[in-house]
């Protein structure tokens, strides 16, 4: 968990130019993780995400026994332990900030021999967790939790679990790859379906690993009584971190950057289609393919934006790119309209709130809506505004800071180390104007 308060001071930049490589992918990385520790072998996960969120759950399977080293940054040896080898922890397993590892968790921890206990910071122990108990207990999981399904989560061991064919009520990568991954230890054939397609890398995963799954987008179906294969892992550069520096660059004037080398999962590639919408100018440039995930570089040239009606098809497809999304409407000309992502309020705050206020405090027009924004763009002004501890916030607003008249002060930005550590120094070394508060020049 992040140490201490942050503040950022921001604005006053540069036009941004430059290339740059964000850091590994988060989803990827967890996931990584979590296969290579109960496959048989050692795994090495290259690229992995230095954030707190992954490091935690990495730190979660060495207390469940599996011997994880770090020959270097970003670098991730696993001893993988087999399907059947964790070992039960002597203490609660620290979840920090992140939804994914708890969620993730409750699935692969619900098969087990022996009882856990997932606790998580501030934030995450007000994330709705129905979502995974609801479906885990049908297949057989015995697991306890606060009133109103809310963390920390008591799994309890030796279940036998049964398959179960289960449509998702919400478009949800997590609670699908809870059910499945509790589906590896579970009699008969597991079956999801999505309202809406979601990121499927538990699924390619999974088939890399050498597990027998069948999947294409919303769907997916595997049995249990396999094994996993220990497989090395090429984490790609995460689009959600490249987002910020995508709407940054085409935002401020004069701007031409290049990002290098951005996993391009088209199940994660939805604010590129909304900012082109918008009139973006981003280039696809050299496409590849990096530990079977589609790569490519970014270039991102500076160009005037315009609002839009966001079609409600990329909602999930661009899920954790809202806040970034609602800053660039705020500067756009006309008005933006965002509607079925209900989703964002159950996030590591309360994304519409959250990011609605701070934009008000800097003098945008923005109406909330139940499951959205109405956004008309203008200018904007210095202010004292806080991301509530949100790191996707904290950095979509030392963007709009790049933009306003005077200079921002945003509260509580140390867990932006969560998802995105050295956001600040990289992003200083292309242009923004942006400093930890208490800093000298
Ligand atoms: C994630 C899925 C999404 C996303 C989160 C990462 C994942 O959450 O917001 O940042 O790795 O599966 P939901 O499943 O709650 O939509």
């Amino acid at each position: 968990m992040s140490a201490g308060r942050l503040d950022w001071l921001a604005g006053q930049g540069a036009a941004l130019r430059g290339e740059i490589e964000v850091p590994g992918d988060k989803s990827v990385s967890h996931r990584a993780v979590m296969l290579a520790a109960i496959a048989d072998g050692t795994s090495r996960v290259q690229g992995f995400l230095e954030g707190e969120d992954t490091r935690s759950t990495a730190a979660i399977f060495g207390k469940l026994g599996v011997r994880i080293v770090a020959p270097s940054a970003s670098v991730r040896v696993v001893r993988g332990v087999g399907l059947h080898g964790l070992q039960a922890a002597s203490g609660e397993l620290d979840c920090g900030n992140a939804g994914t590892g708890m969620r993730l968790l409750a699935g692969l921890l619900a098969g087990q021999a022996f009882g856990s206990v997932l606790v998580g910071d501030a934030s995450l122990s007000r994330r709705p967790m129905a979502r995974v108990i609801d479906p885990l207990r049908r297949m057989g999981a015995h697991i306890d939790a606060r009133d109103g399904g809310l963390p920390p989560l008591i799994i309890h061991g030796n279940n036998v679990l049964q398959a179960i064919d289960f449509e998702l009520p919400v478009a949800s990568a997590q609670v699908k790859s809870a059910v499945l991954l509790a589906g590896l230890y579970a009699q008969g054939e597991t079956r999801v379906r999505e309202p809406h397609p979601t990121r499927d890398y538990t699924e390619r995963m999974l088939s890399a690993f050498g597990w027998p799954i069948s999947f294409s987008p919303g769907q997916a179906r595997l049995a249990g009584g396999h094994r996993l294969r220990a497989t090395d892992v090429d984490v790609p550069a995460d689009f959600s971190s490249a987002a910020f520096f995508l709407v940054a660059a085409s935002l401020v004037p004069g701007s031409d950057l290049l990002l290098r080398r951005v996993g391009m999962n088209p199940r994660r590639t939805g604010l590129l289609e909304a900012l082109r919408l918008m009139g973006a100018d981003i280039q696809e440039q050299s496409p590849g393919e990096q530990g079977g995930e589609p790569v490519a570089d970014l270039r991102v040239r500076h160009a005037p934006l315009r609002g839009i009606a966001v079609p409600e098809r990329l909602v999930p497809d661009m899920i954790d790119e809202f806040p970034a999304l609602f800053v660039a409407a705020a500067l756009a000309q006309g008005r933006t309209v965002v509607r079925g992502a209900a989703e964002l309020r159950v996030k590591e705050s309360d994304r519409i709130a959250v990011t609605a206020a701070a934009l008000q405090a800097l003098g945008a027009r923005v109406q909330e809506t139940p499951d959205g924004a109405v956004i008309d763009g203008g200018p904007l002004r210095g202010a004292t505004v806080d991301s509530h501890g949100d790191h996707r916030v904290a950095m979509s607003l030392a963007i709009a800071a790049q933009l306003a008249s005077g200079e921002v002060r945003i509260g509580d930005c140390a867990n932006v180390a969560t998802s995105f550590p050295g956001f600040d120094a990289l992003a200083r070394s292309v242009g923004f104007g942006l400093r930890p508060a208490g800093a000298i020049g």
